[in-house]
Protein backbone atom coordinates (compact mmCIF):
# COMPACT_ATOMS: atom_id res chain seq x y z
CA UNK A 1 0.00 0.00 0.00
CA UNK A 2 1.25 3.70 -0.65
CA UNK A 3 -0.24 6.64 1.43
CA UNK A 4 0.80 10.26 0.67
CA UNK A 5 0.90 12.55 3.92
CA UNK A 6 1.09 15.95 2.92
CA UNK A 7 1.28 18.64 6.24
CA UNK A 8 3.23 15.64 7.56
CA UNK A 9 5.85 18.23 9.45
CA UNK A 10 3.46 20.23 11.89
CA UNK A 11 1.72 19.25 14.73
CA UNK A 12 -0.23 16.23 13.46
CA UNK A 13 1.37 14.96 10.96
CA UNK A 14 4.22 12.64 12.88
CA UNK A 15 1.06 11.71 15.48
CA UNK A 16 -0.54 10.47 11.85
CA UNK A 17 2.75 8.98 10.70
CA UNK A 18 3.84 7.32 13.66
CA UNK A 19 0.50 5.42 13.56
CA UNK A 20 0.36 4.32 10.21
CA UNK A 21 4.32 3.07 10.66
CA UNK A 22 2.85 1.00 13.40
CA UNK A 23 -0.19 -0.86 11.58
CA UNK A 24 1.31 -0.58 8.74
CA UNK A 25 5.27 -1.47 8.85
CA UNK A 26 4.96 -2.50 4.88
CA UNK A 27 3.29 0.37 3.45
CA UNK A 28 5.41 2.87 1.67
CA UNK A 29 4.49 6.41 3.23
CA UNK A 30 5.31 9.01 1.95
CA UNK A 31 5.31 13.08 3.02
CA UNK A 32 4.69 16.11 1.43
CA UNK A 33 5.67 18.99 3.25
CA UNK A 34 7.09 23.03 2.39
CA UNK A 35 8.48 22.86 5.67
CA UNK A 36 7.15 25.91 7.21
CA UNK A 37 7.36 24.53 10.93
CA UNK A 38 9.81 21.92 10.07
CA UNK A 39 12.75 23.70 12.24
CA UNK A 40 10.48 23.16 15.66
CA UNK A 41 10.85 20.06 16.94
CA UNK A 42 9.54 19.42 20.23
CA UNK A 43 11.66 16.51 22.17
CA UNK A 44 11.38 14.12 19.56
CA UNK A 45 13.69 11.43 19.70
CA UNK A 46 14.12 11.07 16.21
CA UNK A 47 13.29 13.41 13.17
CA UNK A 48 9.57 12.18 12.72
CA UNK A 49 10.39 12.23 8.80
CA UNK A 50 12.40 9.12 9.25
CA UNK A 51 9.41 7.37 9.46
CA UNK A 52 8.38 7.71 6.08
CA UNK A 53 10.08 6.23 3.44
CA UNK A 54 9.95 9.16 1.06
CA UNK A 55 9.87 12.89 1.99
CA UNK A 56 9.24 15.51 -0.21
CA UNK A 57 9.96 19.12 0.69
CA UNK A 58 7.26 20.51 -1.81
CA UNK A 59 4.31 22.63 -2.10
CA UNK A 60 0.94 21.49 -1.90
CA UNK A 61 0.37 24.01 -4.82
CA UNK A 62 2.59 22.93 -7.26
CA UNK A 63 2.74 19.45 -7.12
CA UNK A 64 5.98 17.25 -8.07
CA UNK A 65 5.68 15.23 -11.35
CA UNK A 66 4.89 11.38 -9.91
CA UNK A 67 3.93 12.29 -6.46
CA UNK A 68 0.61 10.62 -6.96
CA UNK A 69 1.79 7.26 -8.85
CA UNK A 70 0.39 4.35 -7.45
CA UNK A 71 -0.81 5.91 -4.48
CA UNK A 72 -3.79 4.12 -2.50
CA UNK A 73 -4.44 7.02 -0.39
CA UNK A 74 -3.80 10.92 0.17
CA UNK A 75 -4.40 11.94 4.00
CA UNK A 76 -4.71 16.01 3.54
CA UNK A 77 -3.15 17.63 6.32
CA UNK A 78 -1.11 20.78 4.55
CA UNK A 79 -2.81 24.14 5.71
CA UNK A 80 -2.81 27.27 6.65
CA UNK A 81 -3.69 25.60 9.90
CA UNK A 82 -6.07 28.08 11.83
CA UNK A 83 -7.78 31.46 12.37
CA UNK A 84 -4.79 34.29 13.33
CA UNK A 85 -2.61 32.92 9.93
CA UNK A 86 -5.85 32.80 7.83
CA UNK A 87 -6.89 36.90 8.86
CA UNK A 88 -3.41 37.67 8.43
CA UNK A 89 -2.87 35.65 4.75
CA UNK A 90 -6.06 35.30 3.74
CA UNK A 91 -5.71 35.25 0.10
CA UNK A 92 -3.25 32.41 0.21
CA UNK A 93 -5.12 30.47 2.73
CA UNK A 94 -7.93 30.39 0.33
CA UNK A 95 -4.89 28.90 -2.16
CA UNK A 96 -3.12 26.73 -0.08
CA UNK A 97 -6.33 25.08 1.63
CA UNK A 98 -9.09 25.47 -1.18
CA UNK A 99 -7.50 25.89 -4.73
CA UNK A 100 -4.35 23.48 -3.80
CA UNK A 101 -6.51 20.78 -1.90
CA UNK A 102 -9.07 20.90 -4.64
CA UNK A 103 -6.20 20.43 -7.50
CA UNK A 104 -4.67 17.42 -5.23
CA UNK A 105 -7.92 15.58 -5.14
CA UNK A 106 -8.41 15.81 -8.84
CA UNK A 107 -4.78 14.44 -9.41
CA UNK A 108 -5.21 11.99 -7.04
CA UNK A 109 -8.35 10.81 -8.54
CA UNK A 110 -6.96 10.53 -11.75
CA UNK A 111 -3.75 8.94 -11.07
CA UNK A 112 -6.04 6.15 -9.40
CA UNK A 113 -5.90 6.89 -5.83
CA UNK A 114 -9.01 5.16 -4.26
CA UNK A 115 -9.49 7.08 -1.34
CA UNK A 116 -8.41 10.95 -0.31
CA UNK A 117 -8.86 11.86 3.62
CA UNK A 118 -9.60 15.48 4.27
CA UNK A 119 -8.50 17.14 7.61
CA UNK A 120 -11.46 19.67 7.74
CA UNK A 121 -12.75 21.25 11.17
CA UNK A 122 -15.99 21.78 13.61
CA UNK A 123 -14.69 25.62 13.08
CA UNK A 124 -16.93 25.76 10.37
CA UNK A 125 -19.89 25.43 12.78
CA UNK A 126 -18.78 28.80 14.03
CA UNK A 127 -21.36 29.80 16.37
CA UNK A 128 -24.31 28.01 17.83
CA UNK A 129 -26.02 28.70 21.37
CA UNK A 130 -28.41 25.65 21.05
CA UNK A 131 -28.52 22.40 20.40
CA UNK A 132 -25.00 20.58 20.12
CA UNK A 133 -24.10 20.73 16.14
CA UNK A 134 -24.56 17.54 13.58
CA UNK A 135 -23.40 16.85 10.06
CA UNK A 136 -26.24 18.28 8.35
CA UNK A 137 -26.53 21.54 10.96
CA UNK A 138 -26.13 24.71 8.97
CA UNK A 139 -22.71 26.40 8.48
CA UNK A 140 -21.72 29.48 9.96
CA UNK A 141 -17.95 29.60 9.11
CA UNK A 142 -16.60 32.89 10.85
CA UNK A 143 -12.99 33.56 9.36
CA UNK A 144 -10.97 32.73 5.96
CA UNK A 145 -9.72 29.69 7.60
CA UNK A 146 -13.05 28.05 8.34
CA UNK A 147 -14.62 29.85 4.74
CA UNK A 148 -11.67 28.01 3.11
CA UNK A 149 -12.69 24.06 4.69
CA UNK A 150 -15.96 24.65 3.83
CA UNK A 151 -15.43 25.56 0.10
CA UNK A 152 -13.08 22.47 -0.21
CA UNK A 153 -15.88 20.19 1.66
CA UNK A 154 -17.98 21.36 -1.03
CA UNK A 155 -15.68 21.27 -4.09
CA UNK A 156 -14.88 17.39 -2.65
CA UNK A 157 -18.69 16.37 -2.32
CA UNK A 158 -18.26 16.69 -6.07
CA UNK A 159 -15.60 15.30 -7.00
CA UNK A 160 -16.17 11.75 -4.82
CA UNK A 161 -17.72 8.57 -6.76
CA UNK A 162 -17.46 4.89 -7.09
CA UNK A 163 -13.64 4.15 -6.92
CA UNK A 164 -12.55 7.39 -5.60
CA UNK A 165 -13.91 7.61 -1.84
CA UNK A 166 -14.10 11.28 0.10
CA UNK A 167 -14.07 11.35 3.51
CA UNK A 168 -13.93 14.76 5.66
CA UNK A 169 -12.67 14.52 8.92
CA UNK A 170 -14.32 17.74 10.84
CA UNK A 171 -11.84 17.60 14.18
CA UNK A 172 -12.66 19.01 17.04
CA UNK A 173 -9.90 21.70 18.33
CA UNK A 174 -6.65 19.81 19.02
CA UNK A 175 -4.69 19.25 22.05
CA UNK A 176 -1.53 16.75 23.14
CA UNK A 177 2.20 16.70 22.59
CA UNK A 178 3.95 16.14 19.52
CA UNK A 179 7.03 16.06 17.68
CA UNK A 180 6.36 19.39 16.65
CA UNK A 181 4.09 20.83 19.30
CA UNK A 182 2.14 23.87 19.00
CA UNK A 183 0.90 26.38 21.82
CA UNK A 184 -1.65 28.27 19.80
CA UNK A 185 -4.53 25.62 21.09
CA UNK A 186 -6.14 25.91 23.92
CA UNK A 187 -5.59 23.09 26.00
CA UNK A 188 -2.06 23.02 25.45
CA UNK A 189 -1.64 27.27 25.87
CA UNK A 190 -3.44 26.28 29.62
CA UNK A 191 -1.08 23.64 30.47
CA UNK A 192 2.02 26.20 29.11
CA UNK A 193 0.80 28.78 31.43
CA UNK A 194 0.45 26.52 34.11
CA UNK A 195 4.08 24.89 33.70
CA UNK A 196 5.97 28.56 32.93
CA UNK A 197 4.05 30.55 35.33
CA UNK A 198 1.19 28.55 37.82
CA UNK A 199 -1.00 31.42 35.38
CA UNK A 200 -3.96 30.15 33.15
CA UNK A 201 -5.11 33.57 31.23
CA UNK A 202 -8.44 32.80 29.67
CA UNK A 203 -8.75 35.28 26.96
CA UNK A 204 -12.62 35.59 26.84
CA UNK A 205 -15.26 34.71 29.49
CA UNK A 206 -14.45 31.61 29.76
CA UNK A 207 -18.00 30.20 28.63
CA UNK A 208 -17.47 29.68 25.05
CA UNK A 209 -17.71 25.77 24.09
CA UNK A 210 -15.01 23.85 22.82
CA UNK A 211 -15.13 20.35 21.79
CA UNK A 212 -11.66 18.88 21.94
CA UNK A 213 -9.54 15.81 20.53
CA UNK A 214 -6.32 14.37 21.53
CA UNK A 215 -3.69 14.31 18.09
CA UNK A 216 -3.07 10.36 18.61
CA UNK A 217 -7.44 9.71 18.31
CA UNK A 218 -7.07 12.25 15.24
CA UNK A 219 -4.66 9.91 14.44
CA UNK A 220 -6.65 6.80 14.76
CA UNK A 221 -10.01 8.49 12.93
CA UNK A 222 -7.54 9.30 9.75
CA UNK A 223 -6.49 5.63 9.99
CA UNK A 224 -10.45 4.47 10.31
CA UNK A 225 -10.69 6.87 7.28
CA UNK A 226 -8.25 5.34 4.77
CA UNK A 227 -9.36 1.97 5.31
CA UNK A 228 -13.57 2.50 6.22
CA UNK A 229 -15.92 1.14 3.31
CA UNK A 230 -18.28 2.62 1.29
CA UNK A 231 -20.90 1.15 3.43
CA UNK A 232 -19.26 3.29 6.38
CA UNK A 233 -20.55 6.49 5.37
CA UNK A 234 -20.86 6.11 1.80
CA UNK A 235 -18.34 7.31 -1.37
CA UNK A 236 -18.60 10.99 0.00
CA UNK A 237 -18.77 11.39 3.56
CA UNK A 238 -18.35 14.52 6.18
CA UNK A 239 -18.19 13.77 9.72
CA UNK A 240 -17.56 15.10 12.90
CA UNK A 241 -14.51 13.64 14.80
CA UNK A 242 -14.40 13.92 18.31
CA UNK A 243 -16.41 12.42 21.30
CA UNK A 244 -19.57 13.51 23.51
CA UNK A 245 -17.33 13.64 26.26
CA UNK A 246 -15.06 15.92 25.08
CA UNK A 247 -17.54 18.74 24.38
CA UNK A 248 -16.27 21.30 26.96
CA UNK A 249 -16.09 25.08 28.18
CA UNK A 250 -13.20 26.81 28.27
CA UNK A 251 -13.15 27.29 31.86
CA UNK A 252 -13.45 23.60 32.75
CA UNK A 253 -11.01 23.41 30.92
CA UNK A 254 -8.87 25.68 32.56
CA UNK A 255 -10.08 24.30 36.05
CA UNK A 256 -8.97 20.48 35.13
CA UNK A 257 -5.46 21.87 34.35
CA UNK A 258 -5.42 23.44 37.96
CA UNK A 259 -6.69 20.33 39.28
CA UNK A 260 -3.78 19.00 37.62
CA UNK A 261 -1.42 21.45 38.39
CA UNK A 262 -1.22 22.97 42.06
CA UNK A 263 -1.02 26.36 42.84
CA UNK A 264 -2.33 28.07 39.33
CA UNK A 265 -3.98 31.14 38.98
CA UNK A 266 -7.45 31.16 36.44
CA UNK A 267 -7.70 34.95 35.54
CA UNK A 268 -10.86 34.91 33.54
CA UNK A 269 -11.42 38.33 31.38
CA UNK A 270 -14.49 39.46 32.66
CA UNK A 271 -14.29 42.47 30.17
CA UNK A 272 -14.03 40.19 26.94
CA UNK A 273 -15.97 40.24 23.89
CA UNK A 274 -17.57 37.29 23.96
CA UNK A 275 -15.45 34.58 22.01
CA UNK A 276 -17.24 34.53 18.62
CA UNK A 277 -16.20 30.69 18.06
CA UNK A 278 -18.65 28.80 20.61
CA UNK A 279 -20.52 25.34 19.53
CA UNK A 280 -20.77 22.34 21.03
CA UNK A 281 -20.68 19.28 18.51
CA UNK A 282 -22.68 16.04 17.65
CA UNK A 283 -20.14 13.32 17.82
CA UNK A 284 -22.82 10.25 16.88
CA UNK A 285 -22.40 9.64 13.41
CA UNK A 286 -18.74 8.92 14.05
CA UNK A 287 -20.10 6.66 16.99
CA UNK A 288 -21.85 4.71 15.00
CA UNK A 289 -19.86 4.42 11.87
CA UNK A 290 -16.57 4.30 13.64
CA UNK A 291 -17.36 2.13 16.68
CA UNK A 292 -13.54 0.93 17.05
CA UNK A 293 -11.98 3.99 16.81
CA UNK A 294 -13.30 6.28 19.23
CA UNK A 295 -11.19 8.63 21.22
CA UNK A 296 -9.67 6.83 23.96
CA UNK A 297 -7.52 9.73 25.41
CA UNK A 298 -9.41 11.46 28.25
CA UNK A 299 -8.55 14.84 29.49
CA UNK A 300 -6.46 14.32 32.66
CA UNK A 301 -4.20 12.21 30.91
CA UNK A 302 -3.73 14.77 28.00
CA UNK A 303 -2.82 17.49 30.72
CA UNK A 304 -0.34 15.05 32.56
CA UNK A 305 1.16 14.06 29.19
CA UNK A 306 1.50 17.88 27.98
CA UNK A 307 2.85 18.67 31.66
CA UNK A 308 5.26 15.88 31.09
CA UNK A 309 6.41 16.65 27.79
CA UNK A 310 6.97 20.19 28.89
CA UNK A 311 8.94 19.72 31.56
CA UNK A 312 10.98 17.05 29.61
CA UNK A 313 11.46 20.18 27.10
CA UNK A 314 12.61 22.19 30.33
CA UNK A 315 9.56 24.79 29.07
CA UNK A 316 9.98 27.48 31.25
CA UNK A 317 8.87 30.39 28.59
CA UNK A 318 6.19 32.59 30.49
CA UNK A 319 5.78 34.83 27.14
CA UNK A 320 4.65 31.27 25.10
CA UNK A 321 2.31 33.71 23.46
CA UNK A 322 4.97 35.58 21.55
CA UNK A 323 7.35 32.58 20.82
CA UNK A 324 7.76 30.23 18.18
CA UNK A 325 5.05 27.95 19.53
CA UNK A 326 2.58 29.75 18.25
CA UNK A 327 2.24 28.85 14.30
CA UNK A 328 1.38 32.72 13.01
CA UNK A 329 4.67 33.99 15.10
CA UNK A 330 6.71 31.86 13.59
CA UNK A 331 5.35 31.93 9.85
CA UNK A 332 5.51 35.86 10.40
CA UNK A 333 8.83 35.93 11.40
CA UNK A 334 9.97 33.96 8.26
CA UNK A 335 8.21 36.63 6.64
CA UNK A 336 10.24 39.56 8.36
CA UNK A 337 13.41 37.59 7.92
CA UNK A 338 12.63 37.64 3.95
CA UNK A 339 12.36 34.14 4.06
CA UNK A 340 9.17 34.17 2.67
CA UNK A 341 7.29 36.30 -0.15
CA UNK A 342 4.06 37.63 0.24
CA UNK A 343 2.75 34.58 -1.05
CA UNK A 344 4.34 32.22 1.70
CA UNK A 345 6.93 30.52 -0.86
CA UNK A 346 10.39 29.52 -0.37
CA UNK A 347 12.82 32.82 -1.11
CA UNK A 348 16.36 33.95 -0.36
CA UNK A 349 17.39 30.75 0.42
N1 LIG B 1 -4.75 21.51 15.12
C1 LIG B 1 -6.09 21.52 15.18
O1 LIG B 1 -6.71 21.84 16.21
C2 LIG B 1 -6.90 21.13 13.98
C3 LIG B 1 -8.27 20.98 14.13
C4 LIG B 1 -9.03 20.68 13.00
C5 LIG B 1 -8.40 20.52 11.78
N2 LIG B 1 -7.06 20.68 11.67
C6 LIG B 1 -6.44 20.54 10.35
O2 LIG B 1 -5.45 19.52 10.39
C7 LIG B 1 -4.38 19.85 9.50
C8 LIG B 1 -3.05 19.80 10.23
O3 LIG B 1 -3.08 20.70 11.33
P1 LIG B 1 -1.81 20.94 12.26
O4 LIG B 1 -2.32 21.33 13.59
O5 LIG B 1 -0.85 19.83 12.14
O6 LIG B 1 -1.21 22.24 11.56
P2 LIG B 1 0.32 22.68 11.37
O7 LIG B 1 0.29 24.11 10.99
O8 LIG B 1 1.11 22.26 12.53
O9 LIG B 1 0.77 21.79 10.13
C9 LIG B 1 0.41 22.10 8.81
C10 LIG B 1 1.56 21.67 7.91
O10 LIG B 1 1.20 22.00 6.58
C11 LIG B 1 2.34 22.51 5.93
N3 LIG B 1 1.93 23.37 4.83
C12 LIG B 1 1.26 24.54 4.90
N4 LIG B 1 1.12 25.06 3.67
C13 LIG B 1 1.72 24.20 2.81
C14 LIG B 1 1.91 24.18 1.41
N5 LIG B 1 1.48 25.19 0.63
N6 LIG B 1 2.55 23.14 0.85
C15 LIG B 1 3.00 22.11 1.62
N7 LIG B 1 2.86 22.09 2.96
C16 LIG B 1 2.23 23.12 3.54
C17 LIG B 1 3.10 23.28 7.00
O11 LIG B 1 4.46 23.41 6.68
C18 LIG B 1 2.86 22.40 8.23
O12 LIG B 1 3.90 21.46 8.39
C19 LIG B 1 -4.72 21.21 8.91
O13 LIG B 1 -5.38 21.01 7.68
C20 LIG B 1 -5.70 21.78 9.92
O14 LIG B 1 -6.56 22.73 9.32
C21 LIG B 1 -6.30 20.97 12.74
Amino acid sequence: MKILITGNMGYIGPCVTRRLRSILPDATLIGLDTGFFANGLTNAKILPECMVDIQYFADVRYLPPGLLDDVDAVIHLAAISNDPMGNQFEDVTFEINYRASIKLAKSAKKAGAKNFVFASSCSMYGTAEDAARTEESSLNPLTAYAKSKVSTEKELATLAEKGFQVACLRFATACGMSDRLRLDLVLNDFVAGAVASRQITILSDGTPWRPLIHVKDMARAIEWAVFRNSDQGGEYLAVNAGSDEWNYQVRELAEAVAEVIPDVTISINKDAMPDKRSYRVNFDRFKRLAPDHQPEVDLITSIKELKNGLAEMGFKDADFRNSHYMRLKALTDLRHKGYLSENLEWQNI
